[in-house]
């Protein structure tokens, strides 16, 4: 196994190229379970999730090959497996993404449920449910959901929680139903907008991706597909708190600041300027954070997914900030492991009172998620001395190269045996 070493203390400077969005990427790589012909996909990240993703469709009969440049072919037109088995499922929830696309082409689906989680239950009844009113008929057996229908039927379905995955599952399903589907209360994530066009650039004909109302006219098949990933807006969040928290001056290239606007109005209110134009963001930090208050919420609120990341830079900050989390029950992991560094952090219900401290100092850590190995991280970068991140497997489930993309700022970071792993 392997850790990631920080010697912190080093102000970040310079630019870096965001990668292709692990969470655009998964979902557009299910969808092609549902194309009669080739996916070209361009800038993918180079990812653990994403060579899951591949595996498990490798095993459901896709063709599989990559390409220069990021690029990955997936080619669905011999695909017959049906079958998402639970070694896979076990390791990356987003693995429920082929449910939806298996049903709608091959009329039957068994995937393994994904189990409880690090950061929560997540639980999928929500798909279900939405699966069930396009007539799916469903069934628990030995820890899969099997799911059958001759050809699912459009319906009205209603999301008690607008889930970003259970809207992308009921999406594509719905894509090859008969008549019309509206998900209600749908997720708004970029994400999910961002499946919507690459469906329609198939042939579905879908409308409102993006929005909490989406139109699904039904359509007898979908086709091949050419289409460039959209940038990662958690790692352009990432390296945007890696300038404000070591007070560096950081630009991200290639990236969607329109995707950012919580994470970039709380850094602002932090004491950070940002200069931005439509593809790159510039952050300049400044010698004293502010604290900040933040709540967790679904797109365009501020993402759960950056929450860990955030809390490391209010650590730091002057004054006392409250962190709510509203999307998931058990995600303050990163609480104890900043607290080894020297935060003052106290977890109440759903919130973390963070109050700041003049500075952090470097410690032994253990990544327990993939947004908490980030925080413990941006922490290390912000902290004087020797700080180790050991489980690093949690973030290459999510970042591309981070340590180089982040030496190339400046930082004092690098990766190696963990002596101590198991
Ligand atoms: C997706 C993202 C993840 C992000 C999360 C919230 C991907 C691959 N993952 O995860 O990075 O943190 O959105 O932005 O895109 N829920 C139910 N029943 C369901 C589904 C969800 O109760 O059937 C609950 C969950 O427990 C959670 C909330 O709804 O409390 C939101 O979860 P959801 O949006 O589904 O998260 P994911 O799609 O799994």
């Amino acid at each position: 196994m392997e850790r990631i070493v920080i010697r912190g203390g080093t102000r970040l400077r310079g630019a870096v190229a965001a990668s292709g969005a692990k969470n655009a990427a998964l979902p557009i790589m299910a969808a092609s379970l549902l194309a009669e012909g080739p996916c070209r996909l361009s800038n993918v990240p180079e990812l653990r999730d994403v060579r899951t993703m591949a595996t498990l469709l490798e095993s459901l009969g896709v063709r599989v090959a990559g390409g220069a440049g990021a690029q990955l072919v997936l080619d669905a037109s011999a695909a017959t497996g049906h079958r998402a088995a639970y070694d896979l499922v076990r390791t990356m929830r987003a693995s429920v993404l082929v449910l939806g696309p298996l049903l709608a082409r091959f009329g039957e689906a068994q995937v393994s449920l994904p189990g409880g989680c690090a950061i929560g239950a997540r639980p999928i009844n929500l798909h279900l449910k939405g699966l069930d009113k396009l007539g799916a008929e469903i069934t628990i057996d030995e820890g899969y959901v099997c799911a059958r229908s001759r050809r699912l039927r459009g319906a009205r379905i209603y999301l008690d929680l607008p889930s970003v995955t259970g809207t992308m599952n009921l999406m594509m399903a719905a894509s090859l139903a008969r008549g019309i589907t509206l998900i209600e209360n749908a997720a708004c994530e970029p994400e999910v907008a961002e499946l919507g066009a690459v469906l329609n650039d198939m042939g579905a004909c879908i409308e409102g991706a993006g929005t909490d109302h989406i139109r699904i006219e039904g359509v007898q098949w979908l086709g091949a597909v050419d289409h460039s990933v959209m940038p990662d807006r958690i790692e352009t969040g990432t390296f945007l708190v890696a300038g404000a928290i070591t007070g560096g001056d950081v630009t991200v290239r290639g990236c969607r600041p329109a995707h950012l606007e919580a994470v970039i109005e709380k850094l602002i209110e932090a004491g950070a300027e940002i200069q931005m134009d439509a593809d790159a963001v510039r952050i300049l930090g400044s010698d004293r954070v502010r604290a900040a208050d933040v709540k967790t919420g679904g797109y365009p609120a501020f993402a759960t997914d950056m929450q860990a990341q955030f809390m490391a830079l209010m650590a730091i900050a002057e004054g006392t900030s409250v962190m709510a989390e509203t999307i998931f029950e058990n995600r303050f992991m990163h609480v104890a492991e900043l607290r080894r560094m020297g935060a003052d952090i106290r977890v109440q219900g759903n919130s973390a009172v963070v109050r700041g401290v003049k500075r952090l100092s470097g410690a032994p850590v253990m990544a327990t998620d993939l947004r908490a190995s980030a925080s413990l991280i941006l922490g290390g970068l912000a902290a004087e001395g020797r700080t180790t991140v050991s489980r690093i497997y949690h973030i290459d489930r999510g970042y591309e190269q981070i340590e180089k993309k982040l030496s190339a700022l400046g930082a004092q970071i690098w990766r190696e045996k963990d002596p101590g792993g198991v």
